[in-house]
Parts: structure tokens; sequence; C-alpha cells
């Protein structure tokens, strides 16, 4: 079903890409040449996605029982480290936008603030840009870190593209981060779990941050993603500014395209000009559709089953389209008629049961315990109504974005149980609560 190539392909990486001593560095020279590309002093490719790629950089700078700061719109793998790497975590929480019901990144006052008031907390983890294409201060945050004498690390899943072309917003590298994690597979090219850590300066120590990633690391790393990831690195730097450009372009014309089309709101330089957001990632097309009577869920789907176009991503409000530097000009008329055909079709969609959305401040919860002790301690399940007041066992997480409504812990209001009931009843995902379908949650035990 795969072709030959893919396994024949599948080399073992000692014996094999390379020898047992890995005396000719196969991937060692990949990565510095990955370094050398995109500004950081060194880089280190991971077969494991993000999802662990966030786990290690995390685990590099607070060990178990140490306090971070964590941006609070993060992504589920990051509240699974603070997890399993028994992390004390300071959540600094992100702008709402209630208008557009949209999380943006915290500021660097925000920062600042948590900072002064724990003093002890070894870093900052901040998330830029969002799955919505909303993107941080990141040179402000890394400026507050570094006077306070901590480190700065941004999962930056989203933006393998970035150090590539100066008109896209900043590269975690060149805002000076200490540590950066991306996703190739998602806005770069590569298969997928191709990711890279990236790291400047020495506060954060090398060979700590490789001992750590030892500890969860595979021992049996794909020949094929450490091949796209280097593939990736050579194209970008050969001709990534050209194909970039004319991906900037393409998403230009699409974003005016749909900024005419009736029932359609583009997240655009508005949300920049009004405070919530630092940057916006241009090839990111986040259209909201409240305004056609569906939700994001059904736009997707009616798009994926109608026109066979697949959205990056969906929730209850809206859709995003990712423009790349694979596009073409037919995926850029498609992409664009598709939109038309589902502003001129959403009044024949079906009408789902509203879903109780989320007030500015109500996802800002109490944490009454630390998120490990509440998800290994005795746990157990209660009718949804019967969990206000109660402590969080699990994470709540509709996907996407997959950014936990709740995580273990913390204490679970009202506002948050109508919001993932009624999300529930209109199609939101939540694949990892124990019980999907949110009829019940689950708590820590009495
Ligand atoms: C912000 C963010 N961080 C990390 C991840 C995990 O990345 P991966 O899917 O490569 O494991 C994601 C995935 O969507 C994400 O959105």
């Amino acid at each position: 079903m795969l072709g030959e190539g893919v396994f024949s392909s599948d080399v073992l990486s000692l014996n094999g890409l390379d020898d047992r001593r890995k005396s000719h560095a196969v991937v060692g020279q990949a990565e510095e040449l990955m370094a050398d590309a995109v500004r950081a002093d060194r880089a280190f490719f991971s077969t494991c996605g993000s999802s662990l790629s966030v786990k290690t950089a995390m685990l590099a700078v607070a060990g178990p029982g140490e306090k971070l700061l964590v941006s609070r719109n993060a992504h589920k793998s990051v509240i699974a480290a603070v997890i399993v790497n028994g992390v004390d975590p300071v959540w600094v929480h992100p702008h709402f936008d209630a208008g557009r019901q949209l999380a943006h990144p915290p500021g660097p006052e925000d920062v600042e603030r948590a900072l002064r008031a724990h003093p002890e907390a070894k870093g900052m983890l901040l998330i830029s840009p969002t799955d919505w294409g909303s993107c941080a201060d990141i040179r402000g945050v890394a400026r507050v870190c570094h006077a306070l004498d901590v480190p700065l690390i941004v999962d930056e899943a989203w933006g393998a593209h970035l150090p590539f072309h100066d008109s896209l917003p900043t590269w975690g590298m060149d805002g000076e981060a200490d540590l950066v994690v991306t996703s190739v597979h998602k806005m770069g090219g590569a298969v997928e779990q191709s990711s890279v850590f990236h790291l400047r300066g020495d506060r954060v120590a090398v060979d700590v941050l490789k001992q750590r990633e030892d500890l969860l690391g595979t021992t049996s790393p794909s020949s094929l993603v450490y091949c796209a990831l280097d593939g990736w690195r050579r194209q970008m730097v050969e001709q990534g500014g050209e194909l970039l450009d004319t991906a900037l372009r393409r998403s230009a014309r699409i974003r005016a395209e749909v900024a005419a089309m009736p029932g359609l709101r583009l997240l655009d330089q508005e949300a920049v000009h009004e405070g919530y957001t630092a940057e916006l990632d241009p090839l990111k097309i986040t259209v909201d559709v409240r305004e056609l009577g569906i939700s994001g869920m059904q736009a997707a789907e009616w798009l994926r089953t109608a026109r066979h176009v697949d959205v990056g991503a969906s929730d209850t409000c809206r859709i995003s389209g990712q423009i790349t530097h694979a596009d073409a000009d037919r995926t850029e008329e498609l992409f664009v008629d598709s939109l038309r055909a589902l502003v001129e079709e959403a009044g024949s969609l079906e009408r789902r049961p509203r879903v109780l959305l989320p007030e500015p401040g109500a996802l800002e919860l109490e944490q009454a315990m630390l998120p490990r002790h509440a998800f290994f301690g005795e746990a157990e399940q209660v009718p949804a109504e019967k969990a206000v007041g109660r402590i969080a066992a699990e994470m709540t997480s509709p996907y996407p974005p997959g950014v936990p409504v709740v995580a273990p812990g913390e204490v679970i209001t009202a506002e948050v149980v109508d919001f993932l009931v009624s999300g529930a009843a209109a199609g939101l995902l939540i694949p990892d609560a124990a019980d999907p379908s949110m009829r019940t949650m689950r708590v820590v035990a009495r």
C-alpha cells in the first residue's frame, strides 16, 4: 500500500543511516545546518512531534516540584508535561477577546507581574503563534524574563516557516527566546512528527537539555523524519524567500476575497490595533462563521464533504485555513470558491443547539491542587452538574485547538460545565475526557 520506497528508506539510525559510533555525524551535521539556517546556536531533531519536544524543553528548565510560568492557553501537550514532569505551574492568563471568543497570548506586563509574584519560578513557557495565528510579543516577554534572569521557552509548534521570511511574525530565536520548539509538519513541509528544538545562549545548559531529552526520546528515531527535516531546511535555505513571497501574495489575495464575503469575519490587523495580539500570521486564514448561523465545526464538515477541502482547524465559532509554500493557483481558487459556496449553502444546513460560550474571565479557574496530584490521585466519575465546585482529575480539551478548558487540579465552575455540555451536544470533540459526551466528569475523590 505504501510503496517500497517508504520501507527501504526507513533505515535504522545507527548501523544504517550512520555506523555504530556515529562516525559520519549524519544527524549532527544536519542539526548544525538547521541551527545555522534559523539563527539558533544549537538545533536538535525530534521524531515525536512537538508534543514530546515541549515536555523535554520544560523538563530542561524546571524539574519535579519546581515552579514554571505557563501561558494558560497552552496546548494539551504542555499541560501533560506539567503533569508528567511534576511541575508546579504558575498560570499566566491569555488576553481573552470576548467579541471574537478568542484567547490571545499574554504580554510582557502579564509575565513580569507573575515573575515578581513568584521569584522562585525557573522560567516561562509562551505559545506563539496560536492555532489561529495570533502571535505574542516574544521579544518583550524575553526581555522581561532575562531582566529577572530566567529563560523563556516558546512553543512555536505553528511557526516552522517564520525564520525564512522577513514579512512573517517574529521567529523565537530572533525574538531572543532561549528555547524554541517547532513542528515542521504543521506550517512547514515534513512528514508527521517532525519537530525541532532550538537553543540560544547559555541560560539552558546543552548537557542538561540533552540528558533530559534522553529520558523521554525514543531509541528508534525515524530516518524518514530526520531526512524530511533536513530536506525542509535545504529547500527553505535555497528557495524559502521566493516560495514564501508567493504564499504571502496568495494569502493577501485570499484575505481580500474573504473580507468581501457576507457573513464571514476574518481575523485581521484590527485585533492587533485593538491591542489583543502583538502580530498575526497572515498565512492563517481564520474566519468567524457565526453570522452564517452555523458553527465552525459544521463549516469544516461541509467543506470536507461537499468540496473535499480540509481546513487546518475549526471550533464553535470559526475555521482556519492554512496557506503554505506548497499551495498553488488551483488550491487558492478551490479554497476561495468553496468559501463562496459555503456562504450560499449555509442557510440550508441544519441548525445545531446553541453553545453557551464563556464570558471573559470565566476560563480563569482556581487552582486548588497540583495538577500531578489531581491526575494521579483517587478519582471518581460524577454527573456533569454535580461536578461544579469539585476539583478536576482530568484534562478536558475541545479539539481543535486542544487547549484544555479544565486542567487537573482546577475547580470546575457552572460556566465551564455549561460550555462543555452544550458544546458536546453541538458537535465539539473532547477526546481526552474519560466521558467525551460530557454527561459525566472525572473529579478528585472526596
Ligand atoms: C501550540 C501547540 N503546541 C504543541 C503541539 C503538539 O505538536 P505535535 O502535534 O507536533 O505533537 C500542538 C499541536 O497541535 C500545538 O498546537
